[in-house]
């Protein structure tokens, strides 16, 4: 048992205590941000004077040692330490001797982890940011090749109207870039440092907290000691833009499963992004659109359980805080895990553009444009409705569709039916007539598409964000 806190004590920690307590299993993920923010703390304590130039060469060698030990496989970290933190600095203790002992000069671990908690976040904000950005491009590929696939529109699932392949998979465009533009504002939000704040109060200590901040990429230092350390906000934002995302992924997992079907047909999923049935020879089923459904209750769940686990809290840090680490580590793994399944399913991904179509012609999805059709003749919209319904019954009762009434079927029903009907409720035109921004017609579309991509071509990542945070992993 590997402890930072013996002195007080005149007794052992109680075995199962000290395994309650224990957080290192899981927070070893933060390993990485725990050393780079020690570098950063011994970096700034030379230069205010508090540690000397030799001592602080001492610290910054024997932490990237650990470093570069543990990511070789040559240190392992063990549960015989009780966190992160007291691995890292038991670690540098037992290589570099009593300069290591100076490691924690005016720091606590709870502006400690506080700060590697956030150096996480940001990192996988960013790493989140890259998948969606990957999930847009694979959409405007879709959109750019299928801006005339026509099909129908769904409202309460019922056939409603017709559109286009292009026009249903830029709306999933705008929701996955909604929830990249979230993360950027996250992002902005939370980039300031706790490092600095100590156990809530500051320290005695000169510190530079701007300077630790810069050497890190943060905007600057927080400004209340003990907001830094009780601070969980941006996890919480952070969870619901996942959680965001997973509900997006959801309803787009929904509808391919839906099109999927044996009564729909409109897309085949992959062979290997299928799975059969251990007793139904004939089964190919769309397993991984129902994971990526099944896990969004799972990533609401990590949002849920901080939101309560933060509600009571009295300022300034509670152990009750630790419990942030596993689910928000488990969110970020399964929406990494959904969003990069979920991509390589749509980019295989076969649209049966023929049997879409043909779907859109047997739904009366051009009701409403037949309805336009006669209140540009003249007749008032709400008795155009009207004629449209008994026209509708008619062919309910026949089983045809609008298209195939011959003139003088229509001429029975309404006087005002001419040769120029049957073109102006075509597919084609119903979708062509549209123009709108936003809706499917073609050069809407293709204005959408250029603005779109215009986007894509500046989007907020790894490679556009200017933040220079690893400056001290030159040292
Ligand atoms: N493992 C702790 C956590 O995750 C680190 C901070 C411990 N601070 C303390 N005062 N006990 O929150």
């Amino acid at each position: 048992m590997a402890q930072l806190w013996g002195g007080r004590f005149t007794r052992e920690t109680d075995r199962l205590v000290y395994q309650f307590n224990a957080s290192v299993t899981y927070d070893k993920k933060l390993f990485e941000q725990d050393i780079e923010g020690s570098i950063a703390h011994v970096v700034m304590l030379e230069k205010q004077g508090i540690l000397t130039c030799e001592e602080k060469d001492a610290i910054v060698k024997g932490l990237t040692g650990i470093r570069k030990d543990v990511s070789e496989g040559r240190l392992v970290i063990t549960d015989e330490y009780e966190d992160i933190h007291s691995f890292v600095e038991a670690s540098l203790i037992d290589r570099i001797g009593e300069a290591g002992k100076k490691l924690h000069t005016g720091r606590s671990r709870n502006d400690q982890v506080a700060l590697d908690m956030k150096l996480y976040v940001r990192m996988q904000v960013l790493s989140i940011s890259e998948l969606l950005v990957e999930i847009l491009e694979t959409l405007l590929t879709v959109m750019e090749n299928n801006l005339t696939t026509y099909m129908p529109g769904f409202t309460h699932l019922q056939k409603a109207q017709p559109t286009t392949l292009a026009h249903h998979m830029g709306a999933y465009f705008e929701m996955f870039k909604r929830d990249l533009l979230r993360l950027h504002d996250i992002y902005k939000r939370m980039n300031y440092s706790p490092l600095g704040a100590g156990a809530f109060a500051g320290t005695t200590y000169p510190l530079d907290r701007v300077y630790t901040a810069s050497l890190m990429g943060f905007e600057g230092p927080t400004l209340n000691s003990m907001d830094s350390v009780a601070d969980r906000d941006y996890i919480i934002e952070f969870l619901a833009a996942l959680s965001t995302i997973m509900m997006h992924l959801s309803r787009f997992s929904e509808e391919i499963i839906i099109w999927n079907s044996n009564e729909y047909r409109f897309v085949e999923i992959d062979d290997s992004f299928s799975t059969g049935s251990s007793i139904m020879p004939q089964k190919k089923n769309p397993d991984i659109a129902e994971l990526v459904r099944g896990k969004t209750g799972r990533v609401y769940g990590a949002l849920m359980s901080i939101l309560t686990t933060m509600k009571g809290l009295p300022l300034a840090y509670n152990k009750d805080m630790q419990e942030d680490k596993e689910v928000t580590f488990d969110a970020i793994e399964t929406v990494s895990s959904c969003l990069m399944l979920f991509n390589g399913m749509l980019k295989t991904l076969k649209f049966n553009n023929q049997i879409m179509e043909k779907s859109a012609m047997n739904g009366f999805t051009n009701a409403t444009d037949a309805a336009d059709y006669l209140v540009n003749k003249g007749v008032p919209f709400r008795d155009a409705h009207g004629i449209i319904g008994r026209l509708v019954l008619y062919c309910i009762k026949k089983d045809c569709s609008i298209d195939s009434l011959s003139l003088e079927e229509l001429k029975f029903i309404s006087p005002v039916f001419d040769v120029d009907f049957h073109d102006a409720i075509s597919l084609k035109t119903c979708v062509e007539k549209r123009l709108t921004i936003g809706a499917p017609g073609q050069k809407a579309m293709e204005e959408v598409i250029r603005i779109n991509k215009n986007f894509l071509a500046h989007a907020w990542t790894k490679d556009n964000d200017r933040t220079e945070y690893t400056a001290n992993r030159q040292a």
